[in-house]
């Protein structure tokens, strides 16, 4: 890839995704699930722009929602409905009404009080709402605190327990049809023990489900398929699906399955055009365009990406931190790497910055949010432009006394 010249016409900072590894991806992931009915319904949230999803939609995906926004999203790019889920620990009325009247494929309840909702306006609605519901299966996958979900100390789902009393509960209501079952035990998952303990544990309460006449069709167990960032050991897909599968012996169900960082992190790259050298007393310091408001994954997580410096990758260096422009310590993309002697105007890439980058970028310090470029077949085309001052501003103007 030519990333001198896509930084010349379309700027730095700037995301540049090669949706021909996207593909590679999701057709992985899809024949590793083999002749077994299944749905690969892309997590949106990962990398939500309208041009990606459209771009997985055309491979036979459908899209897994957090917010009505992403529900939108994915009809807008082209997702039929019944391709489309709607999961996320707190939805509103509204969020919960449109989803019904779009007729997606189920909405995944998360608690009691959020069926109930559902049921309320389905009722309203005259419609039966198919549904799910996320059981937490008590399970440590792992993985960084903050991105682990399927321990009962999290916020997400409900207990094994108490899903069978709501599943009893959708089963007697004449305006819920509970068609699924969910768990998603948390994301940057490498080890695979904790996703076929998860799903053993789920497949027997849909097995003593049916024994009281439940059935349900969608077994669907989340994303969290792990990717190199580093030196991870990773998870294979046909691995993956194998023991997911070793758990379903004798069940009639389609599996579902929601990847999002899989799909997207090791496609996109993050260009950043370095503006200074440094060095204090104790440090050196590369000075960058690109920002924690563009890629937050160092700041927030002290998530490791690894970057070269466009035209010396593999040459020797010193230590170094790489730092933005934002008025905040921890705005670093890299802190205590090794990198060569750079130069104003050289390029940084930085890896693996496909999934959970441009999606978490922000206007802090009044910084416009990167542009964003597709690679298929080798050619390069714009999918957001570049945001101006005036877009970053629009919608307070017009309040100024
Ligand atoms: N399904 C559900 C219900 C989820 O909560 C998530 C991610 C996924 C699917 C997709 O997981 P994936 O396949 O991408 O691991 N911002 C964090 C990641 C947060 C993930 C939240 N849930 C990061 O940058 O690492």
């Amino acid at each position: 890839m030519d990333y001198r010249a896509l930084a010349n016409e379309y700027g730095t900072p700037l995301y540049v995704y090669d949706f021909n590894y996207f593909n590679e991806q999701y057709n992985k992931l899809k024949e590793a699930f083999g002749g077994r009915k299944s749905l690969l319904a892309y997590a949106i949230k990962a990398n939500s722009n309208l041009s990606v999803i459209q771009n997985f939609g055309r491979q036979g995906s459908g899209a897994d929602c957090v917010s009505i926004g992403e529900v939108r999203r994915a009809l807008k790019a082209g997702i039929a409905p019944y391709k489309i889920i709607f999961s996320g620990v707190g939805k509103r009325d509204d969020e919960i009404r449109e989803a019904i009247e779009a007729d997606i494929l189920f909405i995944n309840a998360e608690s009691e009080g959020e069926l109930k909702r559902i049921e309320v306006i389905a009722k309203e609605l005259g419609k039966e709402a198919r549904i799910s519901l996320r059981v937490n299966p008590n399970i440590d996958p792992q993985t960084h605190p903050y991105i682990s979900t399927g321990l009962s100390e999290n916020k997400f789902g409900v207990s094994l327990n108490e899903a069978k009393r709501l599943y009893l509960f959708a089963h007697n209501s004449a305006n819920l049809n509970p068609v699924g079952i969910h768990f998603h035990i948390g994301s940057q998952l490498t080890q695979l023990e904790p996703i076929r303990e998860s799903s053993q544990i789920v497949a027997d309460l849909v097995r003593s489900l049916e024994k009281v006449g439940i059935e349900i069709k969608f077994f669907d167990v989340g994303g969290g398929l792990g990717v190199k960032y580093n030196n991870e050991m990773l998870i294979e897909p046909y691995d993956y699906a194998q023991a997911i599968l070793s758990t379903l012996a004798g069940l009639d169900v389609t599996i579902v399955c929601e990847p999002g960082r899989f799909l997207t992190a090791n496609g996109g790259h993050f260009i950043t055009k370095v503006l200074y050298e440094k060095q204090s007393d104790k440090k050196r310091f590369v000075i960058v365009d690109g920002a924690m408001n563009d890629l937050i994954r160092p700041s927030l997580y002290n998530a490791f990406h690894k970057i070269e410096v466009l035209g010396k990758e593999g040459a020797s260096g010193s230590t170094v931190d790489v730092v933005g422009p934002v008025c905040e310590s921890g705005d670093f993309l890299a802190k205590n790497i090794e990198l060569p002697e750079t130069g104003h105007d050289d390029l940084l890439v930085v890896h693996s910055s496909g999934a959970y980058g441009f999606v978490m970028s922000s206007n802090y310090n009044t910084r416009g949010r990167a542009a964003e470029v597709a690679i298929e077949e080798g050619k390069a085309r714009l999918i957001r432009r570049r945001e101006t001052f005036e877009d970053v501003v629009a919608l307070e103007e017009s309040y100024l006394q």
